[in-house]
């Protein structure tokens, strides 16, 4: 089961294992994280915005053309930011480290 480290605003970390095929959205909401997920995953919200490690970022793929629109409407958005509920979990992405955004 890969790993994901949450990074929360007040900088503690949190590493959560999830199932593959599990996104970042899930796993973050369920962990009580402070991810909402309001859509539950078909961007048309962005309350899963997260901001992934520069060193993770080109690992989770480019984000496509709904998600950058959707990120425009984040706060607080980054060079790697992008929307949890579309970076799903596999054993190449154990140890993916994203922070939670304060305002999301
Ligand atoms: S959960 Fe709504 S866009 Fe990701």
């Amino acid at each position: 089961m890969p790993n994901i480290i949450f990074v929360k605003p007040d900088g503690s970390e949190h590493t959560i294992a999830v199932e593959n095929g599990t996104t970042v959205m899930e796993a973050g909401r369920d962990a009580n994280l402070g991810i909402e997920g309001t859509c539950g995953g078909c961007l048309s919200c962005a309350t899963c915005h997260v901001i992934v490690d520069a060193a993770w970022f080109a690992k989770t793929g480019a984000p496509s053309e709904d998600e950058v629109d959707m990120l425009d409407l984040a706060f607080g958005l980054s060079e790697t930011s992008r929307l949890g509920c579309q970076i799903e979990m596999s054993d190449d992405l154990d140890g993916l480290k994203v922070a939670i955004p304060d305002d999301i």
